[in-house]
């Protein structure tokens, strides 16, 4: 059996990735109805942001009913570990998910071994993102304890490792350097795709752009339709002026402008731009980030077929 699906108790080992503002208890359902294994991610189905830790566990909350009342299958929560975490906020969501009986925290940030111990003492399954993944880090998260690790390439959406090492690539090291299962992030758009990360050591998918592009997806209709018309080689990269934050975007007026600002240094990408952009479709305002392999996805779609599409991928 797959080792991805025997650990999450799932049947697909297709996972949809955390998205800021864009999933909802609606599409992490359909994910884990369909047999993968839907994530909540940072204000899941919310309206607006909360201003304190205990408030936005207490929204979050609804949200994990809402979830339970959808599906009776495992999904999990979005997390930052400590070192990401100095407000407390994913503490306090934490500490909720553990009164929930919330089944798997995908957790991002530096690694904090203790945390991951408390973790699964706790009883969670932990999947584990470096954002910018390295041998060592892998090689520590396995021996923290980490169920399952995300090599993530420079192909994917949301926020770029600061290393321009593509997904196959960063999969291959990873898988060849630990024992624990490793899912590919970056570009798993399709069945292709997902077969190409399996030939080097993916066990399962972590999609985020190709549930963008879901029946489900709560991203307004004009951010989906934007990327299906954005072609392969009209996207930008946005950096700040650190050159660390990198955000792959659909060419819209603003992404131009914002190269523009970024030149001069004042650019400031943030979680307000997705919101803006992503969720309410205002692409003067905000940010639409994508795969760069965006261009492949050819329609909107229920979860349950790009679920079964890109499980084909891993034999199953
Ligand atoms: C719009 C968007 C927002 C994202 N927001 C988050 C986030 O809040 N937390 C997180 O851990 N990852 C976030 N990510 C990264 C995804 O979890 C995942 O690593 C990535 O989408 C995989 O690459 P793909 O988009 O090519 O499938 C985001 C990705 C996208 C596209």
């Amino acid at each position: 059996m797959n080792r991805v699906c025997e650990i999450l108790g799932i049947t697909k080992p297709v996972v949809q990735a955390p998205m800021t503002w864009i999933t909802s208890p609606e599409l992490a359902a359909a994910v884990s109805n369909a047999g993968g294994l839907g994530i909540l991610g940072f204000n899941a189905g919310f309206e607006t942001g909360k201003a304190t830790p205990e408030e936005t566990a207490e929204e979050m909350r609804k949200m994990v009913r809402r979830t339970k009342e959808l599906t009776d299958k495992p999904f999990g929560m979005n997390v930052m570990t400590s070192a990401f975490d100095a407000a407390g906020f994913s503490k306090a969501t934490i500490r909720m998910c553990k009164e929930e009986g919330v089944a798997v925290l995908a957790a991002i940030g530096t690694l904090d071994k203790d945390q991951i111990r408390e973790w699964k003492e706790a009883g969670f399954k932990v999947i584990y993102r470096d954002m910018s993944p390295t041998v060592a880090s892998a090689k520590a998260a396995e021996e923290a304890g980490v169920d399952i690790l995300v090599a993530t390439g420079c192909d994917e959406g949301g926020g770029m490792p600061i290393e321009e090492t593509g997904t196959i690539v960063k999969t291959a090291i990873i898988a060849d350097a630990v024992n624990i299962p490793v899912l590919a992030a970056g570009g798993i758009v399709n069945e292709a795709m997902a077969r190409a990360s399996a030939c080097v050591g993916a066990e399962g998918a972590y999609a985020g752009t190709r549930f963008i592009l879901s029946e489900e997806c709560r991203a307004a209709l004009s951010v989906k339709e934007d990327i299906l018309n954005t072609g392969a080689d009209d996207y930008v990269v946005l950096t700040e002026g650190d050159g660390y934050l990198k955000w792959r975007s659909t060419p819209h007026k603003t992404a131009l402008e914002a190269i523009e600002e970024n030149r001069k240094g004042n650019l400031r990408p943030s979680t307000g731009s997705f919101y803006a952009g992503m969720l309410k479709g205002d692409l003067e305002a905000g940010i639409n980030t994508v795969s760069s392999a965006a261009c492949l996805i050819k329609g909107i779609d229920p979860c349950e077929v790009i679920v079964n599409e890109l499980a084909r991928g891993y034999g199953c």
